[in-house]
């Protein structure tokens, strides 16, 4: 039963995941759904919508595609199964980046259309940021004289800007989205809950133009924004709904009064006159949202000067845009005549006059862009470039990200590989000393070696290429044993014990090991072997585990916490090899005996595999099966857990060369003192050349 748009943002239905969808109408009966987990339900939604096209085609980048293509496909067959059949559905991937956004990519989607026996009963599906957007919209727009296109936007950029209100191009060697049409999405899906697969950087950069938003139109959501910057970036539901929301919706609204942008759609682009001119000489090692940060903070500095602005304002914006951990003053080598050359092909200028959005106050600004002397814009500018900051996210190239992504995967293999070898080499220390100690040796030598490569490391790393920190779980001594346990083990029952590791505040790092039954091997060797007893004593798991901790920052908090399993409650205790950076080796570290945690939520089917906290922000727990007839099957289990914290050191640039060098030792460190097997840490760097 289809309703009206009206009665829907009255009674909008919930969904499957129980929250209730926002619905903004922006052109004819173009309208933005906004909720967490719609992405399984746009199937359903696609059909009472009445779109129901022979075949869907469903592009998107590689990245993207790697993380939601699956799910979306099988949601279409799932519904397709229910309900007698669905479109055809095809799918089109091509490699992520802006530097896809160009003729040659469009004409593969379309040759492959074409291949497919696509028809004007065809639709497109955009799943992706704005590359993937602005490309598979244009796509639509030309296909066969165009063809309905929706959007489900993933990046946070796509789900506040560039989604909403069918402005779609691609770039050309003259300019970026010179060639494009005005081309509406029929419906456009927002699941903020997608956004959990970025880096925080790339979420951020989005959130710079609802703050943009925020300053232009509506102080109630800066204020939002400047209130919540920690919760928001660590993507709140309800915040981040809101103010996906509130920023979707002015878009929709001005959108809506001034399609073609002849006026008022021209004052999005606050921040974007200066900004741009900067991202052009900068791109693509700052990104867009980035540049619009600092642009705006200009651009305050500009509505103040022509007497538009109070004083006060400008601070107050500064400070919202650097809570969230965003550039406010420009990059270092830019000149006044680079920037006024890059202004004078601004899209809003007229003729020779440069224009700008001016803001009357925060939540407010003139309703067109006004003409701006070049005097005036020239004390700007030069004002600004006085105090110019390395950006906090140093130089990094976002179109290597992805090849990044993939050295850290190369890295992790390699660590797996480091990890073997540093156990080999300490079987051999207590096989043959002396054998062991030559090998040490050449070890060294070798790592000389690498201290020279770490300097250009060093560098790589000025320029912003992320190091990746790589943990290796080896294992954990000194957990008591109660007499329960003992007896428990004896009879092999359930004493499992597994290891969580994840960064404060970025659930989506987590990892998690296996889940070892070791006393209950130990407690096995003895009825087979007839080992004493004291090898019972101080279950120590080994679990052997490497993983890489995503999108690493210094300073993150790395927090490790080991589970276990038991029918009563355990003192478990752990010791922790760490490096500080004060070079002082400190051999264990005792962890913090927490009480008893509540019921969790992982079943034993589940354990070993990489589980994030429930809705109350439990940690996994295990469930444990019980012979007890009055109980249901599955008990969820009431042992205890230990949780221990380790800061990474606040890189400065004096401490990079530290670290870095530090670094090299460090292995030796690892080599020797392995014996302990305890946790290690192991910082590894993207590129495996250097290994
Ligand atoms: N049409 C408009 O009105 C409009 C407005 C603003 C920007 N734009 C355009 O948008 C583009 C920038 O958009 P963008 O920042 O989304 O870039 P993007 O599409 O390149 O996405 C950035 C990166 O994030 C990855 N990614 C996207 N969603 C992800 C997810 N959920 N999980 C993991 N990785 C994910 C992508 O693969 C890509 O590597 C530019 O081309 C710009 O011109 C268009
Ligand atoms: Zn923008």
């Amino acid at each position: 039963m289809a309703a009206s748009g009206r009665e829907r943002s009255r009674s909008p239905p919930p969904t499957a995941a129980g929250t209730r969808v926002k619905e903004i109408k922006v052109i004819g009966d173009s309208r933005v759904l906004i909720a967490p987990g719609l992405l399984e339900e746009i199937p359903s939604r696609l059909q009472s919508a009445g779109l129901k096209p022979a075949a869907l085609v469903v592009v998107s980048d590689k990245t993207v595609d790697s993380h939601y293509g699956d799910r979306l496909v099988k949601a279409f067959e799932t519904h397709a199964s229910q309900n007698g059949g669905g479109p055809r559905i095809l799918r089109y991937a091509f490699p992520s980046g802006e530097s896809s956004k160009n003729r040659e990519t469009k004409s593969a989607i379309e040759d492959y259309m074409l291949s497919n026996k696509c028809t004007r009963d065809s639709a497109i599906l955009a799943l992706g940021g704005g590359v993937v957007g602005d490309l598979a919209g244009f796509t639509a727009a030309t296909y066969m004289r165009g063809i309905p296109v929706v959007q489900v936007p993933t990046s946070t950029m796509a789900m506040i800007d560039s989604s909403v209100g069918g402005k779609t191009a691609l770039n050309v060697p003259a300019g970026k989205n010179l060639i494009g049409a005005f081309h509406q999405p029929k419906i456009i899906f927002a699941d903020p809950s997608m956004l959990g697969t970025l880096s925080r950087r790339e979420v951020v950069e989005g959130l710079a133009e609802a703050i943009k938003m925020g300053v232009i139109r509506d102080a109630a959501l800066f204020q939002t924004m400047a209130k919540h910057p920690e919760a928001i970036m660590s993507l709140d539901a309800q915040l981040l709904q809101d103010v996906l929301h509130k920023a979707v919706a002015h878009k929709a609204e001005i959108v809506a009064i001034d399609e073609k942008e002849t006026g008022l759609r021209a004052t999005l682009n606050y921040g974007h006159t200066i900004g741009h001119a900067i991202e052009a000489l900068v791109s693509p090692k700052m990104l867009h949202g980035e540049c619009v940060a600092i642009g705006c903070v200009a651009e305050a500095e500009l509505a103040h000067k022509m007497g538009h602005l109070s004083a006060e304002a400008i601070p107050e914006i500064r400070a919202c845009f650097q809570a969230y951990g965003l550039p406010v003053a420009p990059p270092p080598g830019l000149t006044l005549e680079k920037l006024m050359e890059k202004m004078a092909v601004d899209k809003k200028n007229q003729g020779k006059t440069i224009r700008c959005t001016i803001i009357t106050s925060v939540g407010s600004s003139v309703d067109h862009p006004l003409p701006v002397p070049r005097e005036q814009m020239e004390l700007v500018v030069s004002e600004m470039l006085k105090n110019p900051a390395v950006p906090p996210h140093g130089w990094q190239r976002a179109e290597q990200v992805d090849t990044l992504r993939q050295r850290q995967q190369d890295a992790a293999e390699k660590a797996l590989e480091m990890a073997q070898r540093s156990v080999e080499l300490q079987r051999d220390l207590s096989d043959s000393k002396g054998h062991a100690h030559q090998e040490l040796q050449e070890q060294l030598v070798e790592q000389t070696e690498q201290q020279r490569k770490m300097e250009l490391l060093r560098e790589q790393y000025q320029m912003g290429v992320t190091p990746i920190v790589g943990v290796t779980v080896d294992g954990a001594e000194g957990i008591a044993e109660t007499e329960r346990g003992i007896e428990s083990e004896t009879m092999g029952s359930n004493i499992d014990t597994y290891c969580v590791v994840e960064v404060a505040n970025k659930p989506y790092t987590r990892m998690q090991t296996g889940v070892l039954q070791a006393a209950f091997r130990k407690a096995y060797e003895f009825i087979l072997n007839g080992t004493s007893l004291p090898a019972f004593q101080g279950a120590q798991p080994a679990w052997d585990y490497t993983g890489v901790v995503q999108d690493f920052a210094f300073g993150d908090v790395l927090k490790f916490a080991v589970y276990r399993k038991d029918l009563g409650v355990l003192r478990v205790s752990m010791a922790l090899y760490q490096y500080m950076s004060n070079r002082k080796f400190q051999p264990s570290v005792p962890m913090r005996a927490e009480a008893a945690l509540e019921e969790g939520l992982i079943k034993p089917e589940d354990a070993g595999k990489i589980t994030t906290r429930d809705k109350n922000n439990n940690p996994p727990r295990i469930a444990i099966k019980t012979n007890d007839w009055d109980q249901p099957e599955i008990q969820l289990s009431t042992g205890a857990s230990n949780q221990i914290s380790y800061i990474t050191p606040v890189v400065e640039s004096e401490d990079i060369k530290a670290w870095l060098s530090l670094n090299v030792n460090f292995f030796s460190i690892i080599i020797l003192f392995t014996a302990g097997g305890l946790i290690e840490f192991q910082r590894f760097f993207p590129d495996t050349l250097y290994w």
